[in-house]
């Protein structure tokens, strides 16, 4: 076991989530695991927890494929701003965004500004694995799905890296990841 990889008690944990003052969400490429690490981090919290892609396709009544389909990337970009500013006030949460959405500018500005920002990252072989579970991602659908992940991270990584939280998640247990976000997060508030 690393020096670093001591886990918060869960009277720790508990202080920490009563000192949580704002929505927490969680950014980054698709396949680093944010909605199964946001669900376990809002279950150690005990804070609810929201997929905002689920959220947009409740809104919308379409799936996330059905809205590029039929109305494009801009117009999803500009639902999936619209859904998160929603998100965003309310009650305390976990929130775990689609992998765009932290890219728009607009979006970008709205989370820093609200909410404690948790960028997961992993390797591109872990995205590619992790990614071809499903096939229901419209960026994926043309070419091939690791050039089009390689590109991505490439080019969205400027913009993840204004997340003032960091956090590479390995393929190791997912509670390892939820146990370090948590220490960050306490660390940084
Ligand atoms: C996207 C990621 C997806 C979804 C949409 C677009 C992206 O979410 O919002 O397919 O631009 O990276 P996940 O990151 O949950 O796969």
């Amino acid at each position: 076991m690393d020096h670093d990889e001591t886990e918060l008690s869960t009277a720790e944990i508990d202080a920490l989530a009563r000192r949580i003052d704002r929505p927490v969400v969680l950014v980054g490429m698709m396949g680093t695991g944010k909605s199964s690490i946001g669900r376990r981090l809002a279950a150690a919290l005990h804070l609810p927890f929201v997929d905002a892609d689920e959220a947009i396709e409740e809104a919308a009544q379409l799936s996330i494929a059905e809205i590029f389909e039929r109305h494009g990337e801009a117009l999803f970009r500009d639902g999936e701003r619209r859904v998160i500013a929603r998100l965003m006030d309310g009650e305390r949460k976990v929130i775990a965004t689609g992998g765009g959405a932290f890219v728009n500018p607009e979006t970008r500005a709205l989370i820093l500004s609200k909410a404690i920002t948790v960028w997961l990252d992993a390797d591109i072989d872990t995205l590619v694995e992790r990614t071809a579970r499903k096939d229901t991602r419209p960026l994926l659908k043309n070419g091939n799905p690791r050039e089009i992940l390689t590109r991505l991270r490439e080019e969205r990584r400027p913009a993840y890296a204004e997340a003032p939280i960091h956090i590479t998640s390995g393929r190791g247990p997912q509670s390892r990841t939820v146990a370090r976000v948590l220490k960050e997060i306490d660390a940084w508030l």
